[in-house]
């Protein structure tokens, strides 16, 4: 397995482009199994979460090619082509759904447009137990026979899905996107309360929309979707990634620097922004463009909570702790997503990080320098963090199991050095 070598220590300049979004990118793919007609993707990222995904709709029977890159308006990613026009697998095995958990957004596209779908049951993950139950319970307001056996979820609908209120419990941006993939196709007209109202799913109502779906309330905490018959293809450039940008805005912050992040969007990064502004770090914005700058002293302890949207993103938790471990005072970082979001932080302790954990928070008081450290990687979010530790800590960091950082950011390593940091993946010879 490769691991990254980190020499901190470099304020890290220069610009770095921002790729298209994974977590908008991953229902955008399942959004073309509404539909006999293509769907083209631009902007798509390469990881190797957009690859599970794509290997998924493949064995669905979804022709997925690529159509080259797409270097217009600023956007670097790769433009996608998939057609749905045959759908011959309604099952999404074992082996790929462990693989992500995103995997589940197939259940409620493909119950709506051929009325059967058998999906594994994801099950945990590093970061918590993840249950499914509000994308089961919606579908089977929409009308569904839903089981549970063997570890798999089965799903009929054989007369089609039919409209329905439905007032989620909690906020869940997956059972949101399922439950809106299920219901553009469902006959009449469909309530979701209470929804997740993350900027991934507006980009997922626009593209629906560009499809023929009827759908208002974008943004808000209500959708009402009445229900088409049939969808048409389309062509949709996929937002920004707001996470990739903020991993990369605390990155200049963290090592006393300036980057220009080319095509991040303000808006949706809103919340993350102004906490960095909190904490001290100058924060320029320029049409598409937002220069994030530390030019003196040591930053400010801030205490944050994650939360929904338009609240801080529990996927940047990580990345602010290592901010927080350079800072001037005590910072109190909570957690209310996930249960078990904290792995990063006895890797952090190893570099010399002053975090005690207590309860769902991390108590973090800043300490003068951090020092490099062989660390492991458990998760995506936290490898990033091990990486933003590793650009300020003194001397070496050998991060491990960078499997993870490739699911989620896209030549990180080559961005990076770009912009002065002194990284590079080290092949594994064994
Ligand atoms: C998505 C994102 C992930 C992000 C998370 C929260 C994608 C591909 N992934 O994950 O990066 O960290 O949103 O912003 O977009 N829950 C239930 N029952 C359910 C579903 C969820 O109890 O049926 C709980 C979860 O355990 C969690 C909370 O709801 O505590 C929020 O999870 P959810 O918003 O569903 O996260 P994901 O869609 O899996």
């Amino acid at each position: 397995m490769d691991k990254m070598r980190i020499t901190g220590g470099t304020p890290l300049c220069g610009k770095i482009i921002i790729g298209g979004s994974k977590n908008a990118a991953l229902p955008l793919m399942c959004a073309s199994l509404l539909t006999d007609n293509s769907v083209v993707l631009a902007n798509v990222p390469h990881l190797a979460d957009i690859t599970t995904m794509a290997n998924l709709l493949s064995q669905h029977g979804v022709d997925v090619s690529l159509e080259g890159q797409d270097l217009r308006d600023g956007h670097i990613g790769r433009v996608l082509s998939l057609n749905a026009g045959n759908i011959s697998n309604t099952i999404a095995p074992y082996d790929l759904v462990r693989k992500m958990r995103a995997s589940i957004l197939v259940l409620g596209p493909l119950l709506a447009r051929v009325g059967e779908a058998e999906v594994s049951l994801p099950g945990g993950c590093a970061i918590g137990t993840r249950p499914v139950d509000l994308h089961i319970q919606g579908l089977e307001k929409l009308g569904a026979k839903v089981f549970v056996q063997n570890g798999y979820i089965r799903a009929t609908a054989n007369k089609g899905l039919t409209g329905a209120h439905i007032v989620f419990p909690k906020i869940s941006v997956g059972a949101t996107e399922n439950l809106l993939l299920a219901a553009v196709l469902a006959e009449g007209k469909t309530v979701l309360e209470n929804v997740a109202k993350e900027p991934e799913i507006g980009d997922l109502v626009n593209c629906l929309i560009s499809m023929g779906a009827k759908i208002e309330g974008k943004g808000t905490d209500t959708l009402t979707i009445n229900g088409v018959k049939k969808l048409m293809g389309t062509r949709h450039t996929i937002m920004p990634d707001r996470i990739e940008a903020g991993t990369y805005a605390m990155a200049a912050a963290i090592t006393c620097g300036s980057i220009e992040l080319i095509g991040a969007n303000q808006e949706d990064m809103s919340s993350t922004l102004d906490n960095l502004i909190m904490a001290g770090v100058s924060v320029k914005k320029k049409n598409e463009n937002i220069t994030i700058e530390v030019s003196e002293g040591r930053l400010k302890s801030i205490n944050i909570g994650t939360e929904p949207y338009p609240g801080f993103p529990t996927d940047l938790q990580a990345q602010f702790i290592s901010l927080m471990t350079g800072a001037q005072g005590k910072s109190i970082i909570s957690e209310t997503i996930f249960e078990n979001r904290f792995m990063h932080v006895p890797e952090l302790q190893r570099m010399g990080a002053n975090i005690d954990l207590v309860g769902g928070s991390a108590v973090v008081t800043g300490v003068s320098y951090l020092t490099g450290a062989p660390v492991m990687a458990s998760d995506l979010r936290a490898s990033a963090s091990l990486v933003l530790a590793g650009l300020a800590a003194k001397g070496e960091t050998l991060i491990s199991r960078i499997y993870h950082l490739d699911r989620g950011y896209e030549r990180l390593e080559e961005k990076l050095a770009n912009v002065g940091a002194d990284i590079e993946r080290v092949k594994d010879e064994t």
